[in-house]
This record gives structure tokens, sequence and C-alpha cells, in this order.
């Protein structure tokens, strides 16, 4: 089997860093051609830090890390220190990133990488705001056929939201660029909170992690401990959502998950509902499905999987 050819944009974020570590360590299902970064979680310069930082942790600095856009394309940035700390990466010691960025911009490495795909086309990984991938399709449309599947994190489908009670994060910042992907034309797959609630880092979870006893297990068990403390607060979990880590684990193994094929359309009128992702589950609007929205996982698979994959690094 070839490696599948991927670009994966974020705004780490412990649970971004999460998904790109288990990325790095599944070269042979995954060729990352480039991370892109977005402002969300944190504002850029600490998101693309951060991206650089995981990237050397994984000791594969050969994947370009690229800057991208540093808000969102109509509204203000709104970020999420108190989820993920001052840094976006709060509980690791990781040091400030040594290499460089990679030159250019995150908007255009996206246009360039897509249109250089092959018969595969290039699969797109939006772990953040949309931002940046909305721009690259409004930048040069000529990409949407070489796009193969965007599968991304974001969004609630028959729950409520995490940022408003309507809202999911990633929508909420830009419900714009959501809009513009949602309605690209081109395959989504979308990971929301009704899945991500799901795969909850219980401490068991946690233990098998850190009993990997690598550097990397420990970065990981100390950025989940100090992560995991806000969704406890608020929801009663055992443990934080993995979020982010959704999108690589359906990569993987698509077998994980379950849901149906739906129309979403992004609300981007109301303040009160603001990015909320209305989903026709029921196909009510008779209109036809733009993406396949997921709603089931295998969690005790996903975190047998993520431990596994982990060690390898
Ligand atoms: C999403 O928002 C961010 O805080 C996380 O990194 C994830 O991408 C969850 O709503
Ligand atoms: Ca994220």
């Amino acid at each position: 089997m070839t490696a599948r050819p991927i670009v994966i944009d974020c705004d780490p974020g412990q649970d971004d860093a999460v998904a790109l570590l288990l990325a790095m360590a599944s070269p042979g299902e995954l060729a990352i051609r480039g991370v892109t970064c977005v402002a969300g979680n944190v504002p850029l310069e600490l998101t693309a830090a951060n991206a650089r930082r995981l990237v050397e942790l994984a000791g594969r600095t050969d994947i370009p890390v690229y800057a991208g856009c540093p808000a969102p394309m109509l509204r203000p940035l709104v970020t999420a220190e108190y989820v993920h700390g001052k840094t976006g990466l709060d509980g690791c010691d990781l040091p400030p990133p040594s290499m460089a960025l990679a030159e250019g911009h995150a908007v255009d490495f996206i246009v360039e990488t897509c249109l250089a795909a092959g018969p595969e086309g290039m699969t797109l990984c939006p772990l953040g705001p949309l931002t940046n991938i909305a721009q690259a399709i409004i930048k040069d449309p000529r990409i949407l056929p070489n796009i193969r599947e965007i599968v991304l994190m974001g969004g609630a489908a028959m729950i409520t939201g995490n940022t408003t009670p309507s809202a999911e994060f990633n929508i909420y910042v830009d419900p714009h660029a959501a809009h513009v992907v949602f309605e690209c034309g081109r395959p989504v797959v979308m990971i929301p909170l009704d899945v991500t609630h799901k795969a909850i880092t219980t401490p068991a979870r946690l233990d098998a992690i850190r009993a990997i006893g690598t550097r990397v297990s420990d970065s990981v068990a100390g950025m989940l401990d100090f992560y995991d403390r806000f969704d406890m607060d608020r929801y009663g979990m055992a443990g934080g959502p993995l979020h982010d880590p959704c999108v690589i684990a359906y990569l993987l193994n698509p077998g994980l998950f379950a849901g149906r094929r739906a129309r979403v359309r992004i609300e981007t009128r109301s303040e009160l509902t603001m990015g909320r992702t209305v989903v026709d589950w029921w196909g009510i609007t008779g209109d036809a499905p733009n993406a396949l929205v997921l709603n089931e996982i295998d969690a005790d698979g996903f975190y047998a999987m993520l431990t596994e994959r982990l060690a390898r690094l």
C-alpha cells in the first residue's frame, strides 16, 4: 500500500499535538506533505511555533511547517487559552523550535500542493478554524478536482456546542470559512463533538500512554494532564476529549467510526447561533448530502491504536 498524501492544517493545541504525533507515527499509511498553521486555540505565532516543536519532538524535521492566516475571514479572532493554556501546549516542557518556518504562505503551499497532486489526489486534514482551507479554495478553485477528501474536526450535529450553546470552537471562530468548505463540492468528512465527546482520555487510557515511557509519551501525558482538567470540570467527564486525533484515526482505520451522509449548512448570520452546523440528519429538506457526518466511535479501539502508534516514536 502506498502512503496517502495529506496536508494537516492545525492550531496546536494539545489535541492537535496528539493528532500530529499520531500522523507522524504512521508513515506507512500517511505521507504528510506539509503542516500548515492557522490562528485558533492561540494566535498564529504560537501555533506556528508549536507545530515545529512537535515536528522536532517526533524527529520529523523533513516535514515543512508553514504559517497561514492570522485571523478569520470576517470576524475578529477568538482564542481558547482557557482550555489550552497561555502557550497552547501547556503541560509539556518542549523547548522553543530550532527549525525555521518554511518560506511562503500556508495558503500558497496548499494551492501548490493540491495542483501538483498525482492521480491519488490530496487529502486535507483541518484540525482548526477553516480559514486557510477556504482561502486556498477561493484563491485558486482549480485545486478542487485534486482534493480527494477534506476530513475535518468541527461542528456539533445532535449535541450542543462547546464554545457557545450552539457552536463548536473551530466552526465558531471562522463560520464564513466553514461555509466555503462545506459548499465546495468536494467530499467532506465531518467529525463533530458527537464523536469526540465519546473519545475520552480516562485515567486508565492516560496511564497506558504514560507507561510507554518515552520522551514523546511523557510529553503527551503531561499535555493531556493539563488539557483534561477543563472538560472534566465543565462536563463532569472522566477525562478530556481527544478531538483532533479522531481525524487521523479515521484515515488510518475508518472502521472505528460510523455515521451517515447528510446536508450540512453553517449559520453565518445570527449572533445567537453563529457557527452552528445545521445537520439534516433525517433528510427533512430533501437536499442532497454534502458531507459524511460521523456520530459514533469505537473509543477503546481508538485509544489502543493511538497508544500503539505513539510507542513507535
Ligand atoms: C476543537 O477546538 C480546539 O480547541 C481543539 O483543538 C479542537 O480542534 C474542539 O472544539
Ligand atoms: Ca484544533
